[in-house]
């Protein structure tokens, strides 16, 4: 069944089954493949993206459950105010290891931001605590996600 999504601001038809994961619509038909798989259980957030804004696990998220919501992924989260600040801090901060889990740090930091410009330590450890890094970079994500709010706007 062809489903309709607005992925970044361009509209993508794709056929599909109605319980496909976003996931893998975006990795493999659309060939997006910032997006990463981790446990496919909402246990990880390897796979996050954005829908509306809001922080979503594309590998629970079925194509049928989507409709008119808008998705955004790492591709093109530094096209926003905020996940550009995100973005530079994780350079500025040298934040990933390995990177495995780094798009999906990104996503869950872009939206905390987006939604609180000053997020306290509580506020960053609720927001962030999805987002599981075999590398043990939390350190260096929580400085990063401080510096994004300081640096204005
Ligand atoms: S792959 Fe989706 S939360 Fe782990
Ligand atoms: S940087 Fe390696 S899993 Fe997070």
């Amino acid at each position: 069944m062809a489903f309709q999504l607005t992925i970044n601001g361009d509209r993508h038809s794709v056929d599909v089954d109605g319980d496909t994961p976003l996931l893998w619509v975006l990795r493999d038909v659309l060939g997006m493949t910032g997006t990463k798989f981790g446990c496919g259980m909402a246990l990880c957030g390897a796979c996050t993206v954005h829908l509306d804004g809001t922080v979503t696990r594309s590998c629970i998220t079925s194509i049928d459950s989507i409709g008119d919501s808008k998705v955004t992924t790492i591709e093109a989260i530094g096209k926003t105010p905020t996940g550009k600040k995100i973005q530079d801090a994780w350079v500025d901060r040298q934040v990933p290891q390995c990177g495995y889990c780094q798009s999906g740090q990104i996503m869950s930091a872009s939206a905390l931001l987006a939604g609180n410009a000053r997020p306290t330590d509580s506020d960053i450890d609720d927001a962030m605590s999805g987002n599981i890094c075999r590398c043990g970079t939390y350190d260096r994500i929580r400085e990063a996600i401080k510096q994004a709010a300081q640096s204005g706007g």
